[in-house]
């Protein structure tokens, strides 16, 4: 009795997790060909960040492509709302095209997140029909920027990729995570985007750790952007409280801008009961990662909180019991605001 209450439960909670908007990040990959200052880099450990791993370049892998794709099936067979493919740089896996291919996808949105370097991996071959969108990141049209405080060579490279990504027939949107290191870039890339007709959404930077100086400069406010989206004549379209924070939706022209404001509202549940980082949180129960590393990671900086894989029990089981302990009693949930210390 007491376990069908619980199983209940689980998949109520796995259904307020898909319907408020919940993402399950998949990292397959953690090799990348940026090295993005701020990358939290799907709460992995990071070697290209000296110290972190200096074992190597590509960071300890515990599990199998397969396992990932098991995992993911697991996912998408329950009925799970969006996973996003992601790394490390996920094009920089030389099975990203069979591994996109043959995930069981159902009515699951499979997203591919990549910086898009190499996109001729997915140009030079029909467009892959598993795939529902392509979120490019593009946090600056400035060379010295890519190349100072993103590890990058050719920015120009990037937003012709993303322009061929876009005609080869992919719905594409551009990532943008705001800081004070690229805030004055975020009008020519809203430049870019409006005239190639392609959505964007900003983001600020999430703190994925305690580093005092993350931010590299303030925390940016993301009003400060809406406040140049607004400054265009750009209207309100629609506001949405979903897992992860506020975002604000706006139209210019025939395309959509999306700015993710967590200062005005990110999500907190039972899981937070307890966690010594609320001061500097700045995601808020926001989606379920799982990696190469092989572990759960309910939540980037709470270590503890993260836990392996295991054969001994259903993948799908790990995920309603994990996203469980994520939602608790919904009624708890509440909508924090205020600026993350
Ligand atoms: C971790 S990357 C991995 C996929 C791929 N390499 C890419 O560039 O999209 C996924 C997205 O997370 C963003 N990101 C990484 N760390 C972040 C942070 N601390 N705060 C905000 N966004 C971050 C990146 O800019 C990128 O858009």
């Amino acid at each position: 009795m007491i376990l069908e209450v619980d199983l209940e439960r689980k998949r109520r909670n796995f259904r307020v997790f898909n319907e408020r908007g919940g993402k399950f990040r998949v990292a397959i990959v953690n090799v990348c060909n940026l090295n993005c200052f701020f990358c939290h880099n799907e709460a992995m450990v990071n070697p290209r960040r000296p110290g972190e791993d200096p074992n190597g370049k590509v960071g300890p892998v515990h599990i199998s492509l397969d396992e990932l794709l098991g995992i993911i099936n697991a996912f998408t067979s329950r009925g799970g709302g969006q996973v996003n493919i992601t790394g490390g740089e996920p094009l920089a896996h030389r099975e990203i095209v069979r591994f996109l291919e043959d995930i069981d996808k159902r009515s699951t949105r499979v997203v591919l997140n990549t910086n898009v370097i190499l996109a001729d991996r997915l140009l030079n071959r029909p467009r892959i029909g598993n795939l529902d969108s392509i979120y490019a990141s593009l946090h600056t049209t400035d060379g010295e920027i890519f190349r100072d405080q993103l590890g990058g060579r050719s920015i120009s490279k990037v937003m012709d990729n993303i322009v061929a990504l876009k005609t080869h027939g992919y719905d594409v949107q551009i990532n943008y995570s705001l800081g004070d290191y690229n805030k004055e870039e975020f009008g020519s890339v809203l430049k870019f985007a409006v005239r190639h007709g392609i959505d964007l959404k900003a983001i600020t930077l999430v703190r994925p750790n305690e580093d005092p100086d993350f931010y590299r400069g303030a925390w940016i406010d993301p009003q400060w952007i809406s406040a140049q989206i607004e400054a265009t004549g750009a209207r309100v379209v629609g506001s949405e409280d979903s897992l992860g924070g506020q975002t604000t939706t706006y139209a210019i022209g025939g395309m959509t801008v999306k700015v993710k404001n967590i200062a005005r509202g990110r999500l907190e549940t039972d899981f937070c009961s307890g966690c010594t980082y609320k001061e500097k949180c700045g995601e808020g129960i926001y989606g379920l990662r799982v990696g190469i590393d092989g572990l759960w990671k309910p939540w980037l900086l709470r270590h503890e909180r993260f836990r392996s894989v295991t054969q001994e029990e259903s993948y799908e089981s790990q995920i309603l019991t994990i996203i469980d302990e994520m939602i608790g009693s919904w009624e708890n949930a509440r909508f924090l605001t205020g600026v993350p210390a």
